[in-house]
Order: C-alpha cells, then sequence, then structure tokens
C-alpha cells in the first residue's frame, strides 16, 4: 500500500513514468499448429497503447503479411482486458512531438489491421474501450468472452473526439443510427447488448473457446480462392482507408488540437485520477 502510494506520487509528478518503465516485447506473435497467426497483446496492467505497444503491432501485422498463415487471431495475455485503448499518459501534458509520431503510428496499425489481405479475427477476453475496440471491429470477425466485460467507443466521455477513422470502422460494424448513439454518448456495451447491434458476432465461455470460434470463422475460407476473397474485402473496406490516406496530416493536425486544448487536459487529469482512486480504497 505505502509502495502503492509513492509510485502514485512519482507518478503524478512524471506522467511519463509508466512508459519509461515498460518492458517488452508487447506483443507475442506465433503461428500455431493449425497455421493460423495468434498476435497477443501484453502490456501489463491493461494493453494500453502507447507509442513502444503501436511500433510491436505494426511489425508484427507485416509479418503475418508475409508469413502465409491462414489468418490472424487477435487477443490478450490478460484474464479481464482486451485494451484499454490508448494509453492516457501518452495524451496527457504530452511531448508534441512524439504524439505526432504516436498519431501516424497508430493510423498505420489502423490502415494495416482493417485493410489486411489476411482474415482477421479478434477473441476479445476483456475489457475493450476506445482503441481496444478499434482493433476489435477493424477484424472481420468478433467473439467476447462472456463476464462482466465492456466495449465500446468511449472517447466523447474524457471530453476527446475520436477521429474520422475510428468513427468509420463503426459505421462499418454496426448500423450508423446505433453507431452515432454510441459515439455521442460514449456508450459501452455489455456482452450481450453488443451480440444484439452485431458489434460482436459471437460471445464464448472463455478465451480458449474464444479462440476456437475464430478458428472455425478462419477455417470456413479454406475454400474460397484467396485471391477473390482479399479483393473483394478490400474493396468493401477501400474508400475508408483512402479516406484517411488522404488526410493522414489534417487528421493527425485534429488529434493535436484537441490533446492541445486546457480543457480537454483538465478533463484527461479528472479521468486519470478517477481510474486512479479505486487505489486507494485498497
Ligand atoms: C480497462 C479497464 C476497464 C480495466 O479496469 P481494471 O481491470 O479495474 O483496471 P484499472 O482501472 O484498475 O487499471 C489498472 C491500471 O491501469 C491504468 N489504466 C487504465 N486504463 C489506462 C489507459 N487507457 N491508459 C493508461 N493507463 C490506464 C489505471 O490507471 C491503473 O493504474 P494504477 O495501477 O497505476 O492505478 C479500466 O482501466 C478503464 O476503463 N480504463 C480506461 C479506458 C479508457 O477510457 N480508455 C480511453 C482511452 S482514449
Amino acid at each position: 500500500m505505502v509502495l502503492r502510494n509513492i509510485l502514485n506520487n512519482a507518478k503524478r509528478l512524471a506522467p511519463n513514468i509508466r512508459t519509461m518503465a515498460s518492458q517488452g516485447p508487447f506483443v507475442d506473435l506465433r503461428v500455431d499448429n493449425d497455421g493460423i497467426s495468434i498476435m497477443t497483446m501484453q502490456r501489463p496492467p491493461v494493453n494500453s497503447l502507447n507509442l513502444d505497444m503501436l511500433k510491436e503491432l505494426n511489425e508484427s501485422l507485416d509479418e503475418v503479411a508475409k508469413n502465409k498463415s491462414r489468418g490472424l487471431i487477435l487477443t490478450s495475455s490478460s484474464p479481464t482486458v482486451f485494451s484499454a485503448g490508448l494509453d492516457l499518459m501518452e495524451i496527457y501534458k504530452p511531448d508534441l512531438k512524439r504524439i505526432e509520431e504516436f498519431s501516424t503510428m497508430f493510423q498505420d496499425v489502423w490502415i494495416k489491421l482493417f485493410g489486411s489481405n489476411f482474415v482477421t479475427a479478434a477473441a476479445i477476453n476483456g475489457h475493450a474501450p476506445a482503441g481496444g475496440c478499434l482493433l476489435a471491429m477493424s477484424c472481420e470477425y468478433r467473439v467476447m468472452v462472456q463476464g462482466k466485460f465492456t466495449i465500446g467507443l468511449n472517447e466523447t466521455a474524457l471530453g476527446i473526439v475520436a477521429s474520422s477513422w475510428f468513427m468509420d470502422t463503426m459505421f462499418h460494424t454496426i448500423p450508423i443510427r446505433e453507431a452515432e448513439h454510441a459515439l455521442t454518448s460514449a456508450r459501452m456495451f455489455s456482452v450481450d447488448e453488443a451480440l444484439k447491434v452485431r458489434l460482436i458476432d459471437e460471445s464464448a465461455t472463455d478465451k480458449t473457446d474464444a479462440i476456437n470460434k475464430c478458428k472455425n470463422f478462419i477455417k470456413k475460407f479454406d475454400k474460397i480462392p484467396p485471391l477473390a476473397r482479399s479483393i473483394t474485402k478490400q474493396k468493401i473496406r477501400q474508400n475508408y482507408i483512402k479516406k484517411l490516406q488522404e488526410n493522414r496530416a489534417a487528421d493527425t493536425e485534429e488529434v493535436l488540437s484537441h490533446i492541445r486544448n486546457p480543457n480537454v487536459q483538465r478533463k484527461l487529469e479528472m479521468y486519470i485520477q478517477s481510474l486512479k482512486k479505486k487505489d486507494t480504497k485498497d
């Protein structure tokens, strides 16, 4: 308890301490016996996406594109969190040069995952707010483990406006009216609610069940000629990707302008404190 308080005080004085202290690798990539790539996010405690983790995701996606596996399953090593989304320490009192690199890297990861020519599925074995939800929605199929987990784009609750490509990914996944309401109200869906609007495709009893269901999805494509499959997927997704590719600098500038806003910084500080308050109740 005393040690935890000291660490929390240190983090308050130097918000980037978590980023500097994190040790990789943050992503584990292996091809299993079925010839399927399993990409596991493993950045404790909550797989929040900082620049280093995004770089590893980016490199791992390049590897999957080359390794000729049957498809990709994205999952997490945490028993309760798929990914907590952006590392708030990257955007709270940020290093503006670093945040520019961070924003560009996040765009790269999304373009590679959403626009991949290989089959993708997410085994969501825990909470998936914000960027966690984005990564899952960027896959073609989602299986979420039952429990008190939630998924959704909650950026507005933090006073942040999600990038257009976050929104587009949601429009690609659930009906636009559901998406508009979810985005404006920062709605976090329970597993059952997510199933109802097809934000996820199936629920699972545990991580193994989720992985197996993702594999069944990937194996469905065994009889489909891969080139026809991937060109079809890319034709369906290309407009969203083109939109970002043509506006990358403007998108980064928009992110920077939100983050520089003192009101956004104040709101972020309160939000980070509210996450930490749970500690003091121990
Ligand atoms: C993901 C979540 C549901 C997991 O809940 P949990 O298992 O009870 O874990 P905690 O909330 O206690 O978080 C564990 C630690 O990770 C930190 N953390 C959580 N989400 C984080 C994030 N996105 N970025 C940085 N740190 C984060 C917490 O502050 C806490 O730090 P501490 O150990 O120093 O106190 C919850 O952490 C959460 O809602 N996080 C915020 C997600 C979010 O709003 N992301 C939007 C980013 S734009």
